[in-house]
């Protein structure tokens, strides 16, 4: 078991971690992080550039008690109930300590985001239970999962929806049947960093963690606000557990700059929702130029990247990877996040139209050299 969880992220070997090359930057297609591939809303880089020798020097609100007004206000979520963190990555390891302490292993559907297994073994002392959904297209049958909790004597449940690296969705109605045949059993917890991605209609579970407070759910505004670089992510938990949890939360978690950030975000939900329709539309063009590639499965998904499925292909997720990498593309070799077949999956994220094609290209010479070359 290694010390870090595997991530994405390799853009800092192109351009240092000391932002040495950053003018390079753009030359190297980051499709290895769900990074968004727009920019923050025109809100918030005026209100940075206008306040941005203030803010720099400036400590943020405590608390953070006005973004938690806004978050209360764009979601109807009681102000009480959220707890702020600097990136919800910040939240699942002071989080996930506290809230899986029962016996039992805590099942997760595979493949699944790592960081959960990462720190539910590492820092819990956890046994995790991956729940398969490879050879279901990756879609999860709420009764199936329902069985694992019972057979395994589960001490809880991760479930990350819509799915990062699947792309899957389970319905709300589904997951409230889940949390209902869970009843108080075992602590259950969603991560919801992309349901800003799902269509109108399909809505958040945050309505019952008023009902079950067993339940949390952990939100970011790293994703469809394009804030990944300022860090700011948020628990909705129940009254009693989010004072409890106040406690221990340090002041100034989420910084000046990030806080205005993410209030001003919040209050242009216009681009955001223009933006994650832009994303759809080049997401479906990126899955039909994919799928024009011979051998490859291209996995369609309510997020903003695609699986890719190399079982036909003459590369495996490695060598791929590898490939790509040399002509400055990213992508993800998602072995690391589930138990089964290694090296056969890779993920792709959805960029801007020109990326996009430039990934395609390169991918169909690595995939089909022999037809690429006449
Ligand atoms: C499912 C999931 N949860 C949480 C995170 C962490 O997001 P952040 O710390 O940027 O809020 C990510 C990042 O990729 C993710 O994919």
């Amino acid at each position: 078991m290694s010390e870090y969880c595997v991530h994405g992220g390799d853009l800092y070997q192109f351009i240092g971690e000391d932002f040495r090359d950053i003018d390079a930057a753009p030359e190297t297609l980051a499709a290895d992080v769900l990074d968004a591939w727009y920019p923050p809303s025109p809100r918030v880089l005026t209100c940075l550039r206008d306040h941005l020798s203030w803010a720099g020097r400036t400590s943020p609100p405590l608390r953070g008690q006005g973004l938690k007004r806004v978050i209360g206000e764009a979601f109807g979520i009681p102000e009480a109930q959220i707890v702020l963190g600097n990136g919800s990555s910040d939240l699942i390891f002071r989080l996930l300590p506290d809230i899986f302490r029962q016996e039992g292993p805590v099942v997760i559907p595979a493949p699944s985001y790592g960081e959960y297994a990462h720190v539910l073994q590492r820092l819990c002392g956890k046994t995790v239970h991956y729940f398969p959904t490879y050879d279901t297209g990756f879609r999860i049958e709420p009764a199936a999962l329902v069985r694992t909790l019972d057979e395994t004597g589960a001490g809880g449940l991760v479930l990350v929806n819509p799915s990062n690296p699947t792309g899957q969705c389970l319905s709300t109605e589904s997951i409230r049947a889940v949390l209902e045949a869970i009843g108080g059993r075992c602590p259950c917890l969603i991560d919801e960093t992309y349901f800003g991605y799902l269509p109108d209609g399909d809505v958040s579970l945050q309505a019952e963690v008023q009902r079950h407070p067993n339940l949390v759910i952990l939100r970011s505004l790293s994703k469809i606000y394009a804030l990944s670089g300022l860090r700011v992510g948020y628990a909705l938990v129940s009254p009693s557990y989010a004072s409890a949890l106040q406690e221990r939360t340090p002041p100034y978690t989420v910084s000046t700059l990030a806080q205005m950030a993410a209030i001003e975000a919040l209050r242009d939900p216009s681009y955001a929702g223009q933006m994650v329709a832009a994303t759809r539309e080049r997401r479906a063009h990126l899955r039909d130029e994919l799928r024009s590639i011979e051998g490859l499965r291209v996995v369609d998904s309510h997020i903003n990247s695609l699986l890719l499925d190399l079982e036909q292909c003459t590369l495996d997720a490695g060598e791929l990877v590898q490939r790509l990498s040399a002509d400055g593309i990213l992508l993800r070799d998602i072995s690391s996040q589930g138990d089964r077949y290694p090296g056969r999956f890779v993920r792709i994220s959805v960029l801007d139209y020109d990326a996009n094609a430039r990934m395609v290209q390169r991918l169909r010479a690595h995939l089909a050299p022999a037809a690429s070359a006449s």
